[in-house]
């Protein structure tokens, strides 16, 4: 990566929520309690390809010189490797939809729960390779709540040595994000939507209930 771009992105994380009209369409959809299994998965496939496309507004392009089948012209070619790190469970509803539209980036896994009497995030699975090779690396989880997990991640992908590191989700708490944003400053996170609260057993509220089990059809009755 050039070194402007590198510059670029040695500033202070923001906050994006989406306020395109088919993100706030398609997680009301996502958050109503009649959706079912088949129809959530669609539904965070469906937003994590908008989300993806807005946390990747800033990534370098370099400009190549290529054949039409009329003639030469110049276009543009992403200019960086691009590392994804779904949190397993819930992150890996979202990793196809980001994988068709950055096609060429690397999929890497970390295991993630949170404790559900201390909602302490616990590590289970890490497999990263022994050096980061990538210039971005975007964190894949539809939840921030407490952000304990999201801010446990980055530490780890810090320390693996990623340098440049995204947020996608798909709803968060005003609380996860205030965390997230305290330890890693540099972070900038990309949500649907930023709900109201955490309630007393550190659940986002209104919230759309537990995205893992809503997902893969684990909830129990
Ligand atoms: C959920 C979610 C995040 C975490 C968010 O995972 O997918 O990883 O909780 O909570 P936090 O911001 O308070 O850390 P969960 O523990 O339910 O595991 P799962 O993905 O296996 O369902």
């Amino acid at each position: 990566m050039n070194e402007s771009a590198a510059a670029d992105h040695a500033r202070q994380g923001a906050i994006h929520v989406s306020a395109h009209p088919l993100t706030r369409h398609k997680k009301t959809l996502l958050s109503d309690e009649r959706t079912d299994s088949k129809t959530f998965r669609e539904l965070v496939r469906e937003l994590t390809r908008i989300l993806i496309y807005e946390a990747t507004l800033d990534i370098p392009t370099r400009e190549i010189v290529y054949r039409t089948p009329l003639e030469e012209t110049r276009g543009d070619r992403i200019a960086i490797q691009i590392g994804l790190v779904p949190i397993i469970r819930a992150g890996l509803g979202m990793v196809d939809a980001a994988v068709d539209a950055l096609p060429s980036s690397e999929v890497w896994h970390l295991g993630m729960y949170r404790d559900e009497s201390t909602h302490q995030p616990v590590s289970y699975y890490n497999r990263l390779p022994s050096e980061c090779p990538d210039d971005l690396v975007i964190v894949l989880d539809p939840m921030l709540a407490t952000g304990g997990s999201a801010a446990d991640a980055v530490s780890v992908l810090k320390e693996w040595g990623a340098r440049w590191i995204k947020f996608v989700g798909i709803i968060a708490a005003p609380e996860g994000v205030a965390r997230l944003q305290a330890v890693h400053p540099d972070v900038d996170i990309y949500v649907a939507s930023l709900d109201r609260e955490l309630d007393e057993n550190r659940f986002i509220r209104p919230g759309l209930g537990d995205a893992g089990d809503r997902l893969f059809g684990t909830i129990e009755h």
